[in-house]
């Protein structure tokens, strides 16, 4: 595997207009198709590195490298999905999943007209068959429900074929049921395409389902504290759950996050 694909050397941010140094001293090295958790306590920095490592933000000290380019300019696409699914009420289902690729121009540049909405049509549906809402296309977001709508974010997020996905804290908004089947669905959609996954999550169980490694996150500034290999088998079923090596994995990340409610060193 290439451990080059996503790396942070020595990332730090400090807002300027808070003075708030937020995170620090953050080195990663994440190998292409990997699926990685990041957890920690609300307010650690999960979010502000998500959004450093999508370019969205630039790091105050340090480098991020996505396939050896700043992400921000990185021809690898990106993908991000929110803990809110961020729908515009006014755009169809296919017509928010289409969003990225008029942004990109994929629809419009190279290939006009006709040709080019018949090739972004193909690739809106087939997001939508990978995220199981095929027939969907024509809805509203206000017609769907919780899980539906973020189904449909993880779309919207997949239709330009990311090389790296960034997930933050997806699920978080809808019910136990509804979560526990759209992590079973983030596997399937990882394991049948060629992506990288960084996923924040609260659920610390849902970081030892999914996960290849976890990262915790503690201290202020948020510096990753801990990183947690999870070895177990895959597929991962709902059933591993029950097993005594996952319950094991799932004590360690607790007990990971819970060391830092000492003083900070
Ligand atoms: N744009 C911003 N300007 C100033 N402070 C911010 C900004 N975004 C986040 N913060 C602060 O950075 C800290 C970490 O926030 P965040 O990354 O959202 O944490 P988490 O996602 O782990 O809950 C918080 O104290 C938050 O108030
Ligand atoms: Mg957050």
């Amino acid at each position: 595997m290439n451990t080059d694909f996503l790396t942070l050397r020595d990332v730090g941010v400090t807002f300027a207009d808070t003075g708030d140094e937020v995170l620090a001293n953050i080195d990663l090295a994440i190998p292409a198709g990997a699926f990685v958790a990041v957890v920690g306590r609300s307010g650690v920095g999960k979010s502000t590195l998500l959004r450093v490592i999508g370019g969205l933000l630039r790091p105050t000290t340090g480098a991020v490298r996505l396939q050896d380019a700043d992400p921000a300019d990185s021809t690898a696409p990106i993908g991000i999905v929110f803990q809110r699914d961020n729908l515009m009420p006014w755009r169809t289902v296919a017509e928010n999943v289409a969003l990225p690729l008029e942004l990109n121009g994929a629809g419009e540049k190279g290939v006009k007209g006709e040709r080019g909405r018949n090739l972004s049509s193909g690739l809106v549906t087939e997001a939508l068959e990978m995220v199981g809402l095929a027939g969907q296309e024509e809805s509203y977001p206000a017609q769907l429900s919780g899980g539906m709508a973020q189904r449909v974010a993880i779309a919207r997020a997949l239709v330009h074929r990311p090389a790296l996905l960034l997930l933050d804290e997806p699920f978080g908004a809808l019910d136990a049921l509804t979560r526990e089947r759209m992590a079973q669905e983030l596997l399937g959609i990882w394991q049948a395409h060629p992506v990288t996954v960084l996923m924040v999550t609260h659920s610390i169980s849902e970081a030892v389902l999914l996960a290849d490694e976890v990262l915790v996150m503690n201290g202020r500034p948020g510096r990753i504290s801990e990183r947690i290999e999870i070895d177990l088998p895959r597929p991962r079923t709902m059933g591993i759950e029950a097993t005594a090596a996952f319950q094991g994995y799932a004590a360690a990340v607790r007990q990971a996050i819970q060391t830092d409610e000492a003083p900070a060193s």
